[in-house]
């Protein structure tokens, strides 16, 4: 019973949320890297406000990260120190392939990562690495408009090729596009994507869409070649969708919400467009342009595990009074008022995990792999850095609780769990720092003033404890 033996605990965090270093390594500049906190950042994210390049007006916070790029053999020991297994990290486009379309890798950025890999396994900590995790060379989006251009497939593949090819035998498990449904939300983000002026956007995001599709399977196929030991997954943003009440047409409405985000894992996990969606596509005069031979390349090269986010169920109604008042979320949720949220908004629902599980699962029967949970709040530090952070501890045990009923009550396959955010960093969303998800404390602010010195939290003993008992001592 319980979790099996190699369960794969560990904690999760993406390059350009954390690595700073921007410029250094011969790195490139990257779409991440010009999105600013603030009040423009939102707009930006969605790909309706223009920001090729940095400006005196705004602070980008990638630009420095947590600077993870010179601290991580620092940091790497202390996740080694809670007993990690597993460390999800993304790989910077930028640092391996500069502006994108270059046809030999920049040597700087691979070594760069092998010693990052070869720190990890100094501490038995197997990588899971996310080859795009929002991510794209800015090179690319100004010259071919990013994922919207099929140029973007060879590009993509010549990353994947290059990196399965060096890391062999240092890294196993990969992960082909971080949240690939975030296209229809931040297609900024997803897929590099700006929109002029009158254009049919959802055209171009599912074009974009089937390009990342196709490269999603192209990875695969090479990482299966390249080395039969790699391990494959697709990525979700998940959080099923409740009906607001037992209205055959709520019901409905929370079937299509769930469907808005499974075509991607149908298209990446069962290998083919499902019918509702092709029927969608007619009824709203969307014509996907596929080549030759794309059909089969999606057919032949399915993911080999399904992985996913989850910070909250979601809430979806027919109602269009009720979808007024529906807050700003980048995933339109009527707000449940059974539950709890965090001081972002983000609601509470430890079960909303199990039940989610439970729908990936029986709609796949692959094995699932929980890459982000976690509960985004304000931390106050003593003048040690010691944060009392028991919040936070009662978030991630009523998840693990939820997703070991899961596991052991309901008989779901799961390879593994890596909380969001093991080490602060800067927020995907808004942008900031306070929004702190971290066993580990760093001592950074919005502002981007402070002296990045890292601290343990509270929950960083006991997260070390619940690993050390394989989920047992919650
Ligand atoms: C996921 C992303 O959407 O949620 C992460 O994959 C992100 O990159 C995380 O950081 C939490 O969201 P936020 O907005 O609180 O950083």
């Amino acid at each position: 019973m319980g979790f099996r033996k190699d369960f794969l605990w560990g904690g999760a965090t993406a390059a350009n949320q954390c690595e700073g270093g921007y410029n250094e390594g011969g790195r490139g500049l990257a779409n991440v890297d010009v999105v600013p906190n603030g009040p423009d950042r939102a707009e930006i994210i969605a790909g309706h406000k223009k920001m090729f390049d940095f400006d005196n007006e705004h602070h980008f916070p990638a630009k420095v990260g947590i600077d993870m790029y010179h601290r991580y053999k620092e940091d790497i020991a202390l996740f080694g120190e809670m007993g990690f297994k597993t460390y999800r990290l993304s790989i910077a486009w930028t640092r391996i392939f500069p502006n994108g379309d270059e046809t030999e890798p920049n040597e700087e950025g691979l070594q760069f990562y092998e010693d990052l890999f070869n720190e990890c396994h100094k501490y038995g900590i197997e990588p899971l690495v996310t080859i795009t995790h929002f991510d794209c060379p800015m090179h690319l989006i100004k010259e071919y408009g990013g994922w919207r251009n099929r140029k973007m497939v060879t590009f993509y593949e010549r990353l994947c090729r290059t990196i399965f090819n060096r890391y062999k035998g240092l890294v196993k498990y990969w992960l082909t596009f971080n949240e690939i449904n975030m296209i229809l939300h931040a297609p900024f983000m997803g897929a590099g994507l700006y929109f002029e002026e009158g254009e049919n956007e959802e055209q171009v995001k599912y074009q974009s869409a089937h390009h990342e599709l196709v490269s999603s399977a192209i990875a695969t196929k090479i990482a299966h070649e390249v080395d039969p030991n790699n391990q494959v997954g697709c990525m979700l943003a998940s959080g099923s969708y409740y009906p607001y009440n037992c209205r055959p047409e709520d019901v409905f409405e929370s079937r299509k919400k769930d469907r808005e985000s499974y075509f991607f894992i149908d298209v990446q996990s069962r290998g083919e467009y499902p019918a509702y969606f092709l029927k969608d596509l007619e009824r709203q005069g969307i014509e996907i342009q596929m080549e030759d031979g794309d059909k089969e390349i999606l057919k032949e090269n399915t993911v080999d595990f399904i992985s996913f986010s989850y910070y909250s169920s979601r809430v979806a109604t027919s109602d269009p009074e009720l979808l007024k008042q529906t807050q700003g979320n980048i995933f339109a949720s009527v707000e449940n008022p059974y539950l709890e949220s965090s001081e972002w908004g983000w609601q509470i629902d430890p079960l909303g995990l199990r039940i989610t599980m439970n729908d990936i699962y029986d709609r796949y029967q692959k094995p699932l792999f929980i890459v982000e949970n976690g509960l985004g709040a304000i931390d106050h530090p003593d003048e040690n850095g010691y944060v009392e952070d028991d919040y936070r501890i009662d978030y991630l045990a009523k998840h693990i609780q939820a997703m070991k009923d899961a596991v052991e009550i309901d008989g779901v396959d799961l390879l593994g769990y890596t909380s969001w955010g093991c080490i602060d960093l800067v927020s995907a969303g808004s942008g900031e720092m306070k929004k702190r998800y971290g066993f580990i404390y760093v001592d950074l602010d919005n502002e981007g003033n402070g002296t990045l010195a890292r601290s343990k939290k509270k929950s960083f003993d006991w997260y070390k404890k619940v690993i050390a008992s394989n989920g047992e001592d919650l």
